[in-house]
């Protein structure tokens, strides 16, 4: 019997850039997101076979270390923190392409240095001159890096090569300070060589998101005002601030993870579908969605935004402190853990729709997610006393179980008319049988490759920051001064529970 087809789709689908030669140049390398998150990436990459061959990765930072001894410390991290086991003999020959190279960030001597070690590595290692330099020290760092690559030429292409950069978050603190980043980046490297990360973007089930809604016909029908009564997004952490209260003091989680992750989120979810998948036609959509939003200052924050700290509490079958008592956290800290936002997007397809989205750390489970609310049936048949009120949901879970549900109603079995919600249920691990690649794995590859679309734009960057900026005014004139508090393990203030009811709408359980 002829073997049925079961991929309805046309192979170019799968079509995927691929990565060049090059030399991965890391400053800041002794900092944790190098030892968790880069180097077990890579290695990542390599064993599943998708790095060039050509590759070298050179840690650039001030501490004194060999190339021999960071190498071990990047071992035990990779054992530590990689998807899969670590293979002995395929980690050496990986690692062996791993440089140390030690000097302030301040010191041209350093990058002159680094210039004539990148030449060596060129001639030896076969990176064709490709060079792609990742800001992973601290954000304070980032000006004097930028100002010496580019005063010691290393910005600059070499004839038939290309030098790329990569910005690891925060990018800027505020509207003013990430268009000055903007400007120090602009002045050593063009736009479309500027890839600044933002995780979530990485990540699979956020990716899925355009397939979901341009790949199948039933969902984008749908989504719009006249079918969704309201949109839900997630960002649930019971982690607390763990050893990060320098930064996130000054940072909160409207900065941590509302001006970037969130709205990201957010854009992906309501944009208008491009007219290309090239980076610039996606990221075209998601700045006239930030354009769209409606901006929150002065009283409107007290109407549309909950913020809050959380005290001790119980999680995870522990006592954990409260947030004024974490080490390195001001005992009188005003600093929120917890926002709850109600954001409107003033554009023809989402009029009157409210998306709510909340983010926290301390709360019961981890879990980021993106619900579809649609409105309810009318209040005739079955509906008759509005008790089908949430019938329809769809939800796509961002992680943990990566997946996409859809709750509908259906008849329970039996004499009587008993309507329930069921649920179809995608789960990536057990329709592709495969492990998810973590998020830096994608973002590291593309930018080997130039593909700019999973990384924010100057201007999607700035607009965020210019909408966040606007609620953060009217948190320090006073004019919506309130911080609430919940108890750690409990799901957010009761606060946040009345924003949603003055819309008649209740937060979804996670
Ligand atoms: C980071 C924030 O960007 O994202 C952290 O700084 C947060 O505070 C983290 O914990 C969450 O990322 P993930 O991938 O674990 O959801």
């Amino acid at each position: 019997m002829e073997k049925e087809n079961d991929n309805p789709f046309r192979d170019g689908l799968v079509n995927r850039a691929v990565a060049e030669p090059c030399a991965l140049v890391i400053f800041g390398a002794t900092g944790d997101l190098t030892r968790r998150k880069l180097i077990p990436a890579l290695y990542n990459l390599a064993a599943d076979g998708n790095l060039p061959s050509g590759l070298a990765v050179v840690c650039f930072a001030r501490r004194d270390k060999t190339s021999e001894g960071f190498r071990e410390e990047l071992g035990e991290a990779a054992r530590k923190y990689s998807r899969r086991p670590v293979n002995d003999e395929l980690w050496s020959r990986f690692a062996a392409n791993i440089f140390y190279h030690r000097s302030s960030f301040d010191d041209p001597a350093g990058y002159a240095s680094l210039g004539k070690e990148l030449e060596s590595l060129e001639a030896r290692l076969g990176t064709r001159g490709n060079r792609l330099f990742y800001l992973a020290s601290s954000p304070t760092e980032f000006d004097v890096i930028l100002e010496n690559l580019r005063s010691s030429g290393l910005s600059h292409a070499q004839p038939g090569a290309w030098a790329r950069l990569i910005v690891e978050k925060p990018f800027g603190t505020d509207l003013p300070s990430a268009h000055r980043l903007n400007e120090a980046v602009a002045a050593a490297f063009p736009e479309d060589e500027t890839f600044r990360i933002d995780h979530y973007l990485g990540k699979e089930t956020a990716q899925n998101l355009m397939v979901l809604r341009f790949a199948n016909t039933v969902f984008e029908a749908l989504w719009n005002h006249r079918y969704v009564e309201n949109v839900q997004i997630t960002a649930s952490e019971p982690l607390g601030v763990e050893t990060r209260a320098g930064y996130y003091e000054q940072s909160g989680a409207l900065r941590d993870m509302v001006q970037n992750h969130l709205l990201q989120l957010l854009c992906l979810t309501a944009m208008e579908p491009p007219t290309d998948l090239s980076a610039d036609a996606v990221r075209d959509e998601k700045v006239k969605v930030l354009r769209a939003l409606r901006p929150l200052t002065g009283k409107s924050v007290a109407e549309n935004v909950v913020r809050a700290q959380y005290t001790a509490g119980f999680i995870n079958g522990s006592d954990v402190p409260g947030y004024r008592e974490e080490p390195g956290v001001a005992p009188d800290s005003k600093t929120e853990t917890y926002v709850a936002l109600r954001l409107h997007i003033d554009n023809w397809r989402w009029a009157g729709v409210p998306f709510f989205v909340r983010v926290g750390k301390r709360l019961p489970k981890s879990g980021t997610e993106i619900a579809i609310q649609f409105r309810p049936t009318p209040p005739v048949l079955f509906n008759r006393e509005s008790q089908l009120q949430d019938a329809n949901a769809l939800v796509i879970r961002i992680q943990p179980d990566e997946g996409i549900s859809f709750r509908m109603a259906a008849k329970m079995p039996g004499a009587l008319l008993q309507i329930e919600p069921v649920k179809m249920d995608f789960h990536y691990g057990t329709s592709f049988g495969k492990a998810t690649p973590e998020a830096y794995e994608r973002l590291l590859l593309d930018a080997m490759s130039g593909d700019a679309t999973l990384f924010a734009r100057r201007d999607e960057v700035e607009h965020a920051w210019s909408f966040i900026d606007g609620i953060r005014k009217a948190w320090q004139d006073g004019e919506a001064p309130r911080l609430d508090f919940y108890p750690a393990g409990t799901w957010g203030p009761r606060e946040a529970d009345e924003l949603l009811a003055q819309d008649g709408a209740t937060w979804r359980r996670l």
